[in-house]
């Protein structure tokens, strides 16, 4: 599955981004940044260097739709609230928004993965090593 993050320069796309780097049925195809447009992700993520070369892209609607099977915001919540339409407009039919408060064991992007999992039909856990880390 072809899957793009929105807010992936941040702490929660960070290590949503390892988490999928490594999930045996993704393949991470956009992240967007506005800030960091054009920049390698291990540039923001140092612990991302060797794993892979996407750069970060601006949000651009039209790409997201064709590169992407489904969607994460690890945006703030205000920004999560004004994507979320612009995103089923275009017909992204798959989408995890990631901006719940709870912040118990830093578990959003394995919470995430979580979701990405159960779309999928796949074991819950898949490319999750540690089950302390999202709810079950
Ligand atoms: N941090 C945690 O421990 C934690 C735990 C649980 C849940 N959460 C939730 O997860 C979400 C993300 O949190 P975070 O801590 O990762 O935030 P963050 O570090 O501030 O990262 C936010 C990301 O969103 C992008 N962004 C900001 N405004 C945007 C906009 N209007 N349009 C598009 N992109 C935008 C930022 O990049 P650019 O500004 O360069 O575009 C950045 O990549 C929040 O809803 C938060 O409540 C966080």
């Amino acid at each position: 599955m072809r899957v793009g993050i929105i807010g992936g320069s941040g702490y929660v796309g960070g290590e949503l981004l390892r988490l999928l780097l490594a999930h045996p049925q993704v393949e991470v195809t956009t992240v967007t940044s506005r800030k960091d447009a054009g920049e390698f992700v291990f540039g923001i993520h140092p612990n991302l260097r060797g794993l892979t070369q996407l750069k970060f892209v601006p949000l651009d609607l039209s790409q997201i739709q064709e590169s992407c099977d489904l969607v994460f915001t690890a945006t703030p919540h205000g920004s999560s609230v004004n994507l979320v339409p612009g995103l089923l407009e275009i017909g992204v039919s798959r989408l995890v928004v990631l901006s719940a408060i709870d912040n118990i064991m830093k578990g959003a992007a394995g919470q995430g993965v979580q979701c990405l999992n159960v779309v999928l039909g796949v074991d819950e856990r898949t490319g999750l090593q540690s089950t302390g880390f999202h709810p079950m």
